[in-house]
């Protein structure tokens, strides 16, 4: 690892009458994006971003109000500043490249208040070539020791009506659609009350971030946050009128402040990533680069891989998690007895192990393993509920543990919370040990549900601490997590790289019981420029029965058969669900064959074109083998691209398998459509690509011997 430090100094005389006091700016190493800072006359602090001279966020006021001090919004003066430039390369161990660069610049200010009780706080700006990061940092100090945040007051103060990609600021979960309208134009109320979510709180107009912006110009923004650690998540008041956005702090009814911090303490970074085009804003790892370097060491004991699973089964109703519910004079009841629909049978999941095992997929998830799904949903009081070591009478964890390493399979821990976390904290010693002792090195978490203490939301600084502990826990017992209903990715999983994955969106499971018909075409292509910019993704694609009417005639996946292959490459994650079930895969070994073969874990990723909600095609070459594997999706509408093979090795030959949809193929009206071809190509070679309403295009270049 390289890593280079030029600090230079800038040490400010200013004087005490504010109104002297000369802006403080600084540009990008490439000198494109500009950050300028300054105090107004009332000594309160501001900043501004321009790109090549055109003014991105116009004067934007920043502070803080408090419960227990008069608020940090006025009277500074800038007691110092300083300027570094910084430049290393480092590696993800897992992950869409192999090298990452960081190098940015730093302004950082120091202020003063020039009245009593002369507290003391920094600002700190980090500023790339595609875009801005800053955060407040509190230096220890005597006359503050301790914090209680009613609000922090960042502003976002925009200068275009940008078209906007977002969804609302609910405190509780991100699984909504994405509406696209412009930024005057945004109503987040309008998702109050929506049917399919177990727990949702919305109560401003707000957006949940990364929301991403594209203006008439073309120019291309995301907000987000980066290493959010013990402090709420940030949604984003919109003002309509003014195209201003203001931070909105997820609150909890159990306390009148949103955040407590004794000092010292630093907020996670504010991010601003700014593009010229769409692309870039996945090539972007601003919000990587913000995290601090890993802190849990060697992680070789995670491998990336495919999985398949007792999962979707119970969504489309095959089978269930619990082992004895039945409708008994009108009402659920749990009859103690197996109704002989148990989805977590050790023959069952011996089935899915032998599937994997022939189909290089390196694991098994396992749901519904474990007592207490009875009583798992619309109860009051769920803690005590689930216990997380004890299975069902059907269930032989030891013998499928020893079965799969017999096959090379890994089995997925399961751990359904219901969002009782007092119960999950209790048990998570018990339930990781566990899982070491039958090394079992990945667990899915699951947070459905209100959260338990009762006025507690999912992203307010109570559950934000949960989350992060619970992966700093398992990283002690080797064990590495994917959350589903989780907090949203900020980076941490430099810090932590077994943060493997998360849920964090609306996932294929809607597909399959949404009344809304699930997810529609463009949901995927917008996910790409949003929710992905932020990290991992947990999307489980792969279902090739894309209609399934004997299950749910009223339900189906909205992509043809192809788009399904697109997303192993185009939706990262450094674990991929072959989601379907098993029979559907045997009936249908050719475009199979592109699941089989894909890789999980990349050296170089390079996204070769795209439009934030309409398209989006990447190329990602795999670690160690040096194939790659390329993916196209398209929203509702059918497109056509040249895609030139230039990222391929010089003097190389490949074969490419085209998996593409076929001519008559329309995700509805024909979904199961799909075209093979066998090519050879060279980094010289051009293909078009010709990608259906609603379809994809997946290709395996496989370096030829
Ligand atoms: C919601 C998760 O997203 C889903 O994948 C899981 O099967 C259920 N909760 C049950 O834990
Ligand atoms: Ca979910």
């Amino acid at each position: 690892m390289k890593a280079i430090l030029i600090v230079i100094f800038a040490l400010l005389i200013v004087s005490c009458n504010s109104s002297e006091v000369k802006s403080l700016e600084l540009s990008s190493p490439n000198n494109a994006i500009k950050v300028g800072f300054n105090l107004s006359q009332s000594g309160k602090p501001y900043y501004m971003v321009t790109k090549e001279d055109k003014v991105i966020i116009d004067t934007s006021y920043l502070g803080f109000e408090f419960k227990n001090a008069p608020a940090f919004d006025k009277n500074f003066i800038i007691k110092n500043s300083e300027i570094r430039t910084f430049n290393e390369t480092w590696h993800l161990p897992w992950g869409e490249q192999l090298d990452v660069i960081n190098n940015y610049k730093e302004l950082k200010v120091e202020l003063q208040e020039k009245v009593s009780p002369e507290r003391f706080l920094n600002i700190v700006f980090r500023i790339y070539d595609d875009g801005v990061g800053f955060r407040y940092e509190f230096p220890e100090q005597s006359r503050l020791k301790e914090v209680e945040i009613i609000e922090e007051q960042t502003q976002f103060n925009l200068t275009q009506d940008y078209k906007t990609f977002w969804i609302p600021g609910d405190w509780d979960i991100y699984e909504h659609l994405y509406t696209t309208s412009r930024l005057s134009e945004i109503d987040a109320l309008k998702y109050v009350g929506h049917v399919n979510l177990a727990q949702t709180y919305i109560p401003e107009n707000a957006v949940n971030t990364p929301v991403t912006m594209v203006g008439d110009d073309g120019l291309h923004l995301s907000f987000h946050e980066a290493a959010l650690v013990d402090y709420s998540g940030m949604t984003l008041k919109v003002d309509t009128e003014n195209l201003n956005l203001k931070s909105h702090l997820v609150g909890s009814e159990n306390t009148d402040y949103k955040v407590k911090r004794s000092l010292p303490f630093n907020t996670p970074w504010r991010t601003i990533q700014i593009t010229d085009n769409a692309p870039d804003l996945i090539n972007s790892n601003l919000i990587l680069n913000l995290n601090e370097p890993n802190k849990i060491g060697d992680v070789s004991w995670f491998k990336p891989m495919k999985y398949t699973g007792v999962w979707w089964e119970m969504h489309l109703g095959k089978s269930s998690w619990d082992y004895g519910m039945e409708m008994v004079g009108g009402h659920w009841t749990d009859t103690g007895k197996a109704h002989g629909r148990h989805g977590a049978t050790t023959e069952n999941v011996k089935r899915f192990i032998d599937f994997s095992a022939k189909n290089n997929i390196g694991g098994v998830l396992v749901e519904g393993w474990n007592t207490g799904w009875e009583h798992w949903i619309g109860f009051e009081d769920r803690e005590g509920v689930f216990d997380f070591v004890t299975t069902y009478p059907d269930y032989d964890i030891a013998e499928v543990v020893r079965y799969g390493k017999e096959k090379g399979v890994d089995i997925i821990m399961h751990h359904e919370t219901s969002s009782a976390t007092d119960t999950y904290e209790i048990q998570q010693d018990a339930a990781y040990a566990l899982m070491q002792k039958y090394n079992m090195h990945a667990v899915k978490s699951g947070y459905v549900g209100k959260i338990l203490p009762k006025g507690e939301y999912h992203h307010g600084q109570h559950m934000v601490n949960k989350y992060n502990n619970a992966a700093i826990k398992a990283a002690k017992y080797k064990v590495a997590v994917n959350a589903h209903e989780p907090i949203k990715p900020t980076g941490l999983r430099r810090t932590y790289p077994n943060i493997i994955s998360r849920e964090g969106l609306r996932g294929q499971e809607f597909n399959a019981w949404a009344e809304d018909g699930g997810n529609p075409p463009e949901h995927l292509p917008i996910v790409a420029f949003t929710r992905m910019l932020a990290g991992p993704i947990d999307y489980t694609p792969g279902i090739f029965n894309i209609k399934f009417d004997e299950f749910k005639k009223n339900n189906q996946v909205n992509t043809t058969l192809a788009q399904q292959l697109a997303l192993y490459v185009v939706i990262y994650s450094p674990i991929q669900m072959a989601a379907d079930l098993v029979e559907h895969y045997e009936a249908n070994p050719e475009p199979f064959q592109f699941i089989k073969d894909v890789g999980v874990d990349w050296e170089t990723t390079k996204v070769l074109n795209g439009e934030v909600g309409g398209y989006v095609t990447i190329a990602r070459k795999e670690r160690e083998t040096g194939n790659w594997f390329l993916g196209s999706i398209t929203d509702e509408n059918g497109r056509t691209f040249d895609v030139n093979f230039d990222f391929l090795d010089d003097n190389q030959e490949y074969i490419a398998t085209v998996y593409k949809d076929g001519k008559e193929a329309h995700w509805d009206k024909n979904p199961l459509d799909i075209k093979i071809e066998i090519l050879t190509v060279s980094n010289r070679s051009k293909l078009t690509l010709e990608l259906a309403e609603g379809g994809g295009v997946a290709i395996s270049i496989i370096k030829k011997d």
